[in-house]
């Protein structure tokens, strides 16, 4: 069963401009070590920060929050499998959410062009019931 669906879409231009201003002070505090190591050895960069942020945008769109609730940036983390393809790695708050909310598997596609990256995010709860102690105590629900 599809739980949720989010998307974003980034304008690369804004993430130099951020990257410029904050240094690796900014990337430190969105995005995670292998993300930053990722992205640093592409041609340009910016491209696939760009893409990853709007992955974390997708993502708390898809199960319904924002910014500042209790999901931090780099508690979701994009990785690409052998052939390219990206797929979400989530910790900390934003994989309890996921387990908390019975979601089993994400799917997670990107695309970019040179002004502009975007990503799309499908949650599919996979049938069993949520687990944890804290059943009733979802904050983000
Ligand atoms: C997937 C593919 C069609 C992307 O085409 P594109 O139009 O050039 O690129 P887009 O801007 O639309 O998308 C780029 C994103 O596609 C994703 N992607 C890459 N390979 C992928 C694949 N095999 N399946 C799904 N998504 C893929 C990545 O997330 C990439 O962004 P990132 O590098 O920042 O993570 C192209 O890379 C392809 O044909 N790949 C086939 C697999 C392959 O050749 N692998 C060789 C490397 S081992």
């Amino acid at each position: 069963m599809i739980a949720g669906i989010g998307i974003d879409l980034v304008e690369i231009a804004r993430i130099e401009r951020i990257a410029t201003r904050w240094g690796d002070a900014f990337h430190r505090r969105v995005f995670t070590l292998r993300e930053i190591d990722a992205c640093s050895e592409r041609a340009r960069p910016a491209i696939h920060f760009a893409a990853r942020f709007a992955v974390k945008e997708a993502l708390l769109k898809s199960l319904g929050l924002g910014l500042g609730m209790g999901v931090r940036l780099h508690e979701i983390e994009t990785v690409n499998e052998r052939d390219g393809r990206p797929t979400l790695l989530l910790h900390a708050n934003a994989l309890w959410i996921l387990e908390r909310r019975g979601i089993g598997r994400t799917h997670l596609t990107i695309t970019h062009t040179k002004d502009h990256a975007m990503a799309v995010v499908v949650l599919e709860a996979d049938g069993r019931r949520p687990r944890g102690p804290e059943l009733d105590a979802d904050p983000y629900e």
